[in-house]
């Protein structure tokens, strides 16, 4: 079982909060201050949001002996990456009163909102809350936000799958009302055995925990990329099951031989709905058991299933759910993508998958994104999914109202800049990075759009510009934006520099290896020159650009 001795700082501070609470009220309410105590810090993660400070003004800040300018990132949870469009009209006011006004489509289907001030926080909340929103455990140690297959067009059981992100998301909430008190004002508790909780007790999970469910053959949520990967087996349109995949996780640290990235390995086959709610429970329960919580590098369900073995690791869950799994079934996965423009349901509804650079949602001098969605939030006419790509599908769209939404997209030229919009900049993806992320050694969002279009300069050299390459940037390699199951990867080193990542297949299904480190952008774009250069004349056939290089700098034949 778990190790009881040298327990990590985090757990002292999870076991001592009193379901989640802390100090945190005593925290808002000190003003001397713009952060929050530092165990208060760890605690507000279960409510969804991440203490920062603008890092691009610490040296302004320290030379004028002021305190860092700290303010709060909120993430919502959004099982399926789901709004309406009431929802999306809130989140777009309460972005403008509360944050930096830019709303963020994660990497994980949700919303993010950046620069709250402390005294923000609180009405940010409620605001969403009036919409029927929340932020419950969508960063902490615990299950976050539940990812499904983005696009409704793709198949007919999508509406079938977007319910079990709902239902894994629900059935996997802590018990705790904590969340509801502090930030919500309701009344505390008098009777603490209501928010006794069986799965999570009274220290949560080892560390961060990840689902996702995949309809093949596309693979856009990186189902492999999640401690629980799901893939649901469809056989004549009709919902058979899942294959069940546990154990993936991509964060490293740089010089920890210990910590390394993992796709999730499938150990069965469950049919029936309280078979899978069931398995992933108790998935949840063995990492609770079993997870390291003495080293917080170590602890994610992938080094518990390496510790274990998977045998070992299957037969306890088998034993814990009381059934045995079935075998994994067979299924293909052959692409990893989204679908931009026009798609149409099978029952006749329009989708419309609009490119967000990076998920992030303003108006700016090329494309007035903000001001286009809200007019077609406006209209009521369209629902908004969000892609774990970062994009946004303006969705379940009526024949009948096609056209109105349509003169939106032409008006502001949305269409146009779908279609100007590169192959390689389509699959490209960078996490946040500076200014807010304190773990950034390098830039990510803010630099991946410029490197592209100089990468893009390359591939039109070898006339290889309309080549998918799915190509992905984090500033440090904790791997927010998957860096590790790119084509091209590139993994903060320090500022300015990146490891080159190359060899992952455009599936997902094999991580990329560091080619070259520490690169800065010229050696970067001297390195890609000659790896395009040798692609276009060797490439076998069709082979794609991650395959091509898996085989000639990894040794490995395909
Ligand atoms: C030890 C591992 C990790 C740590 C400590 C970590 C920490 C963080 C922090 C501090 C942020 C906030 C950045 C900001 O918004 O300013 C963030 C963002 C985010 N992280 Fe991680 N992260 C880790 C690994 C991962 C992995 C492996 C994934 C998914 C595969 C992931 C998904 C996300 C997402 C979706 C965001 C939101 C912003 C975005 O879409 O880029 N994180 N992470
Ligand atoms: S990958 Fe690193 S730099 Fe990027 S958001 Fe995640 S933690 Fe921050």
């Amino acid at each position: 079982m778990a190790e009881t001795q040298n327990l990590s700082s985090t757990e002292r501070i999870k076991q001592k909060s009193d379901g989640l609470r802390g100090t945190i009220k005593e925290s808002l309410a000190n003003e001397i201050t713009g952060a929050i105590s530092e165990d208060d810090q760890a605690l507000v993660k279960f409510h969804g949001m991440y203490q920062q400070d603008d890092r691009d003004r610490r040296d302004e800040r320290a030379s004028k002996k002021l305190e860092r300018l700290y303010s709060f990132m909120i993430r919502l949870r959004l099982p399926g990456g789901f709004l309406t469009p009431e929802q999306w009209i809130a989140t777009h006011n309460i972005a403008g009163e509360n944050s930096t006004g830019v709303i963020k489509i994660t990497t994980r289907q949700t919303i993010q909102l950046h620069g709250i001030l402390k005294s923000r926080i609180k009405p940010t909340i409620k605001a969403f809350s009036e919409v029927k929103l929340n932020s419950i455990a969508t960063c902490g140690d615990i299950n976050r936000n539940v990812l499904c297959s983005a696009h409704p067009g793709q198949s007919p059981i999508h509406d079938e799958i977007f319910q079990y992100a709902k239902k894994i998301s629900d059935y996997l909430l802590p018990k705790t009302r904590a969340y509801y008190e502090i930030w919500l004002d309701q009344e505390k508790l008098t009777d603490k055995t209501e928010e006794e909780d069986p799965l999570y007790q009274d220290r949560y999970l080892p560390r961060k925990f990840k689902i996702a469910i995949t309809i093949p053959p596309n693979n856009d949520v990186d189902v492999f990329g999640n401690d629980i990967g799901l893939i649901a087996i469809v056989e004549n349109n009709e919902l058979k099951g899942f294959n069940i995949a546990v154990g993936g996780g991509l964060s490293t640290t740089h010089g920890n031989p210990e910590t390394y990235a993992r796709l999730a390995t499938e150990i069965g086959f469950v049919d029936t709905e309280e078979k899978i709610l069931k398995a992933v429970y108790e998935i949840l329960t063995v990492q609770r058991d079993y997870g390291n919580r003495s080293d917080r590098k170590l602890a994610r369900l992938k080094y518990t299933v390496d510790r274990l073995g998977v045998d070992f690791f299957r037969e306890e869950l088998e034993r814990r759910i009381g059934f045995k799994l079935e075998k994994p079934r067979p299924y293909s996965l052959t692409e990893r993508k989204d679908y931009y423009g026009w798609v149409k349901n099978h029952d006749g509804r329009w989708n419309f998958t609009v490119f967000v650079e990076n998920g992030r949602i303003l108006d700016d001098e090329n494309v007035k994104l903000k001001s286009a969605f809200l007019e077609v939030a406006n209209t009521g006419k369209a629902n908004f999914r969000f892609t774990t790509n970062q994009h946004v599908i303006l969705a379940d769209i009526k024949e009948s109202d096609k056209k109105a939404i349509e003169e939106i997209l032409q008006r502001y030229q949305l269409i146009a800049h779908n279609e100007n919009t590169s192959a390689i900049r389509k699959n490209s993806m960078a996490c946040v990075a500076f200014n807010t992320c304190p773990l950034a050694l390098a830039e990510g969002q803010r630099y991946l759009p410029i490197l592209v279009t100089k990468i893009e300069g390359l591939l039109t050299k070898y006339a290889l510009e309309k080549e998918e390459i799915i190509i992905r940037m984090t500033g440090c390699p904790n791997g927010c934006a998957r860096s590790y199951i790119a084509e091209i990867g590139f993994v903060g080193t320090a500022y300015g520099r990146y490891n080159l990542q190359l060899g992952g297949d455009y599936e997902g299904t094999r991580l990329n290896k560091i080619y070259k480190e520490n690169l800065d952008e010229s050696q970067i774009l001297s390195e890609l020159d000659v790896v395009f250069a040798n692609f276009k004349k060797e490439r076998n056939g069709n082979e794609r650009f991650g395959d091509y290089t898996y085989r000639k700098f990894f040794n490995a034949v395909q």
